[in-house]
């Protein structure tokens, strides 16, 4: 059995797991999320400085909890893309470190395949087919998988502006609640009317494409309402707003996925990603997955948002599945897309 050291610094966490054999073992995870607040977004530069000043802890952090030393690793995994270049640079630098250093092989994976194999970690091996929703601070996806490392992902489809993060993070701003938004108005809608405002539930008419989705009309329809009660000098019902904007975007997003489902006839569906960690998209996918008679698999929060632990995931998969290696020469890829978990050996090349 091989120990896997996945390490993550896409964007404003750093993450690091270990990883052997379907089991997590140990990881650890440091965030720069503060340090953007008063920027309300991620600054690259501060992000990628925060990575090198926390790697090195992290992994050890990961090793004490794993009850491990750097000797007991046997393979380094690492996101190579996409996201924000200078970020992914350190992590990439770190793992090539580690992987001299240390002798053992190193996978360079795609963010994304990540998300999903989080799942992996609490609920076992995914079924033959699934659909994978991601929603997250970047992205708003739907894929139909089949093997994690052996089979081509299928993107069935993508936002075609914001994704569902970025519309919490925006919204949140307009509500004047902090960054990041998704825990914000995930917490401010706990005490307010989800049907208070009619908010837009975007391409879901029955001329828009079925799987399709869109989320900066819903964004601009929020700032408008606020915009509007402002102007006639009312006061705001954040918690109303919030719940009845966080209502329409889970309304939307489990329609879509169970749509996916149907579409393409496959029983489970799993959502991932920062997104998935919203209380009620996770309460409403159980509520129509259960209707519906589809399988639900939502990792706990901690593994829904960015993390190490995902990474070592797919890095455990593809050393299972005796895949090739990366060189040491392996690039980032900050915007490339998800077809297969590994950036630089896809398997149909081994
Ligand atoms: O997956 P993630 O950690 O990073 C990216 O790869 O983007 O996702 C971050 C996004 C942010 O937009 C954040 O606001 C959102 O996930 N998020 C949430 C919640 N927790 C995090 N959105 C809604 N409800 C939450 N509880
Ligand atoms: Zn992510």
């Amino acid at each position: 059995m091989t120990l896997v050291l996945g390490i993550e610094t896409s964007c404003d966490e750093t993450g690091v797991g270990l990883v052997e054999d379907g089991v997590l073992l140990g990881d650890a995870l440091s965030s720069s999320m503060l340090e953007h607040v008063r920027f309300g977004g991620v600054v690259p530069e501060i992000a990628a400085r925060a990575h090198v000043q926390a790697i090195v802890p992290a992994v050890h952090e990961a090793l004490a909890k794993a009850g491990a030393t750097l000797a007991d690793v046997g393979a380094i995994a690492v996101t190579a893309g996409p996201g924000l270049a200078t970020a992914l640079h350190v992590g990439v630098a770190a793992a090539k470190a580690y992987a001299t250093a240390l002798s053992v092989p190193l996978y360079a994976v795609h963010h994304l395949a990540g998300h999903a194999a989080a799942d992996t970690l609490v609920h076992g091996p995914l079924p033959a087919k699934s659909v994978v929703l991601i929603v997250s601070g970047g992205h708003t996806s739907l894929l139909l998988v089949g093997d994690l490392v052996a089979d081509p992902i299928v993107h069935l489809s993508d936002t075609v502006d914001d994704a569902a993060g970025e519309a919490f993070d925006k919204v949140a701003r307009v509500l004047g609640l902090p960054y990041p938004g998704g825990p914000a108005i995930d917490a401010a809608a706990a005490s307010g009317n989800a049907s208070a405002v009619a908010f837009p539930r975007p391409l879901t008419g029955r001329n828009d494409p079925p799987l399709g989705f869109s989320f900066s009309g819903l964004k601009t329809a929020v700032a408008r309402h606020v915009e509007t009660l402002a102007r006639a000098g009312a006061p705001v019902p954040v918690a109303d707003i919030a719940a009845s904007f966080q209502e329409a975007v889970a309304d939307t997003l489990i329609r879509k996925a169970i749509a996916a489902c149907r579409l393409h006839e496959v029983g489970t569906l799993v959502i991932v990603g920062g997104v998935a960690a919203n209380s009620r998209v996770r309460a409403l996918a159980q509520e129509r997955c259960a209707a519906g008679g589809l399988e639900l698999r939502v990792p706990p929060p901690r593994l829904c948002t960015d993390n190490g632990a995902m990474i070592a995931a797919i890095g455990d998969l593809l050393v299972r599945a005796k895949a090739a290696p990366a060189t040491l020469t392996v690039p980032v890829r900050p915007s490339v897309q998800l077809r297969w978990a590994d950036l630089e050996h896809p398997p149909q090349e081994l």
